[in-house]
């Protein structure tokens, strides 16, 4: 860090996690010491970060996703190199860091600086932005990775039609504009009735109610309804999802808003063969990750991004976080962190 120019007891501005005088969690907008960040190979200038599921628990005291308070979350960051220890990447890069550890027990995007292992580090697309990568981020990813399957498992874009559940979120909502750009009939699952017209302008072509997916027929398979299924609701959701599967189906699931337990009766693997797939963003090896920012870059970046995003200032991340549990955000939230 030396060669940065950066003397280590200098700060930078931060959000801050920790436990106040009633054990509570709370953030805040402060200051950190260079000399609190972790020695990695690459100091990177973060330009902009974005929002997901895994910061909103990190900094609610979330054990299994953070153990050490005060803590930076932020999974997700996208800026310039501005020291290496490495000769895979040279001041003035440009790069995007998702996953791993970032945010979790490393400090993350949520601040002016990040000092990550360059393992994790991938170089930006050329033909994306800084804030397009932030755009798409973590939730974008975790679609792409989940319609990567789905290619791969020979799901036809022409014929087949894609369920997504909770379409109005982050994940969700990439979700629907990713498959349909790829060519799909998509069914967007949602409990926002006033998300209606915002999933059709993304490329939904079937709006459903959360209800809709919550059978208690005890029915051990259900009317086929899709082909292939994004799930980020997890539990009842992900067994109605599962039971209205077509023969030779696939389903991915990445999340657990609802519940993390699933109980499903096996008709529909032994049955119709439907195949269930686990997403799991943050754990992808450097070579997929790669081949997935191409894809993402060349194929699937939504031609409304723009559309999908609100970008909103570190100081305002405290009452996005608390929505984000809520469950009330719509779309994604970037935060701009430096010019
Ligand atoms: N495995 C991975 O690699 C990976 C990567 C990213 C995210 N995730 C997980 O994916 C999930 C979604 O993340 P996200 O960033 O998209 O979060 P998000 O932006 O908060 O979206 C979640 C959406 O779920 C729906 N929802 C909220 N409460 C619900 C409930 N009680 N029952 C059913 N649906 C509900 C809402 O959409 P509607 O109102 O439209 O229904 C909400 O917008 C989280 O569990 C997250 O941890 C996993």
């Amino acid at each position: 860090m030396k060669q940065s120019g950066i003397n280590r007891s200098e700060t930078f501005e931060a959000l801050i996690v920790e436990q106040d005088e009633h054990g509570r969690f709370v953030s805040r907008i402060g200051r950190r010491r260079f000399d609190e960040l972790p020695e990695h190979g690459l100091l990177i200038k973060v330009n902009y970060s974005g929002l997901n599921y895994k910061d909103a628990l990190s900094a609610s005291g979330h054990k299994g996703i953070t153990r050490k308070y005060p803590h930076t979350p932020g999974i997700d960051a996208a800026g310039v190199v501005v020291h290496s220890d490495t000769d895979r990447f040279r001041n003035g890069d440009e790069v995007i860091v998702t996953g791993y550890d970032l945010g979790m027990n490393t400090s993350g995007g949520f601040a002016t600086y990040i000092c990550v292992p360059p393992d994790w580090t991938v170089r930006k697309p050329d033909n994306l932005t800084l804030l397009e990568c932030m755009s798409i981020g973590t939730s974008g990813f975790t679609a792409a990775s989940a319609i990567y399957e789905f290619i791969k498992h020979g799901t036809n874009p022409c014929e087949s039609k894609v369920l997504v559940s909770g379409a109005s979120g982050a994940v969700g909502s990439m979700a629907v504009a990713m498959l349909s750009k790829a060519g799909y009939k998509v069914t967007a699952s949602t409990g926002k009735p006033e998300a209606t017209e915002f999933l059709r302008r993304i490329g939904a072509s079937e709006i459903i109610g959360r209800e809709d997916l919550n059978d208690t027929s005890g029915k051990g398979l259900l009317p086929v309804r899709w082909h292939a299924a994004l799930d980020t609701v997890g539990g009842n959701t992900l067994s109605t999802v599962l039971l209205s599967t077509a023969e030779h189906g696939i389903v991915a699931n990445c999340g657990m808003i609802a519940s993390s337990k699933l109980e499903v009766p096996v008709f529909p693997f032994i049955l119709r063969a439907v195949r269930l797939i686990g997403i799991a963003a943050a754990e992808t090896p450097m070579e997929r990750r790669l081949e997935l920012w191409n894809l993402i870059s060349n194929t699937l970046k939504p031609d409304c991004l723009d559309e999908m995003i609100r970008i909103v200032p570190l100081h305002d991340v405290p009452s996005a976080l608390s929505a984000m549990i809520n469950g009330s955000l719509q779309g994604k939230v970037v935060i701009k962190i430096s010019a």
